[in-house]
């Protein structure tokens, strides 16, 4: 009987140690380095490695025209670098039509990592790890064929007028655009009007729908934007990047303290006019006169 019982508990050890075994098996079955992780979190948005410039360079073999300390500096922080005059990271600012690349808060061993992922992937010959593809509709159309349906598509998304497939916030909410018949958007983020000409296409499609700002992709991660929905938006950005030249931004600032003036002196005059029985004196004037008519 008390074999039986050992035999028992045996099986049942068996068993836990199996279980975290295999736990911890399909944990290291992902042989994913921490450098991949981050690259793939937030450096595939803006970059490729062999693939061509997207938003920012093409990093395959960056590290034979740089050095260590000086990308873990500009991954730290570009835009101070830029400001140190640092003559490389000044030419490629320019290069890349001033566009910035956010600071990463990340350390100098986790950009090491990071350094070690893009090495390993430049020597492997046609690795590529863009995300882009050709950007077209569902029905096999390409930016440079949308009209003004398409535009109007993606205007209406970036209002909010017409909601989001999967419920992400109006880019509006965040962003201003300055294009015909707009009110002004948030202004958390960058205006887009001119984004198009920097990024493209493929550079905004990326930022979409893997955005690296913190900010932007906490709203659409969970709420992806569909690849019809990116289609329209592009139309509509490239629409009034184009149509920009055109357009007076509108400065809401100074008049709205002028119209809330206005407003106020109007509202007074009205109520003023509807109300011109009300007391204006103290309660008592009545009987404070008849008591001055007695003296
Ligand atoms: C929002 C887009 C964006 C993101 C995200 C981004 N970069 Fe960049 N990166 C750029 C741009 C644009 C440049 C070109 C320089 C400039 O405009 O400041 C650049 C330049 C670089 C360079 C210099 C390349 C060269 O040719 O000298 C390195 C290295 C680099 N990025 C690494 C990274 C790493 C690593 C990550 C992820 C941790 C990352 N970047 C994330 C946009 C981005
Ligand atoms: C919750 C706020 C938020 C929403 C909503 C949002 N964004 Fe962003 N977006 C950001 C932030 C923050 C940045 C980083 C740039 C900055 O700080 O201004 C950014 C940057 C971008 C950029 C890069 C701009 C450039 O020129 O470098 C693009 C493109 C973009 N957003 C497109 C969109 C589109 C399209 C939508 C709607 C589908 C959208 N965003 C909705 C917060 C948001």
């Amino acid at each position: 009987m008390s074999d039986l019982i050992n035999l028992f508990n045996k099986a049942k050890l068996l068993i836990i140690v199996f279980t975290f075994a295999a736990i911890l098996l399909s944990e290291y079955s992902y042989p994913q380095s921490q450098g991949e992780i981050i690259y793939k979190r937030t450096c595939i948005a803006c970059h490729t490695i062999g693939s061509g410039r997207l938003v920012g360079p093409d990093l395959k073999n960056v590290f034979n025209k740089r050095s260590e300390e000086w990308i873990i500096s500009f991954v730290k922080s570009s835009q101070r670098m830029i400001k140190r005059r640092d003559p490389d990271a000044v030419v490629l600012f320019n290069e890349y039509n001033k566009s910035i690349m956010p600071d990463q808060n990340l350390t100098d061993d986790q950009i090491k990592d990071v350094m070690r992922y893009i090495k390993k992937q430049s020597s492997g010959s046609g690795q590529t790890t863009a995300l882009t593809e050709d950007i077209k509709s569902s029905t096999g159309m390409t930016i440079d064929e949308a009209g003004e349906n398409e535009v109007s598509a993606g205007r209406n998304l970036f209002l909010g007028k017409v909601r989001l497939t999967n419920g992400g916030p109006a880019c509006m909410s965040c962003h201003n655009v300055t294009a015909e018949n707009l009110i002004a958007g948030g202004l958390l983020a960058m205006d887009l009007t001119n984004t198009y000409s920097r990024l493209n296409a493929p550079g905004v499609y990326s930022i979409m729908f893997s955005s690296p700002f913190p900010i932007m992709n906490a709203a659409y991660n969970n709420n992806k934007i569909t690849k019809d929905e990116a289609f329209y938006l592009i139309a509509f950005l490239k629409h009034a990047d184009i149509n920009s030249v055109n357009q007076q931004p509108v400065n809401y600032q100074s008049n709205f303290i002028l119209m809330g003036l206005l407003g106020a002196a109007i509202l007074f005059g009205i109520y003023g006019g509807i109300w011109w029985n009300r007391k204006r004196k103290p309660v008592n004037d009545k009987i404070f006169k008849r008591q001055l008519k007695t003296f």
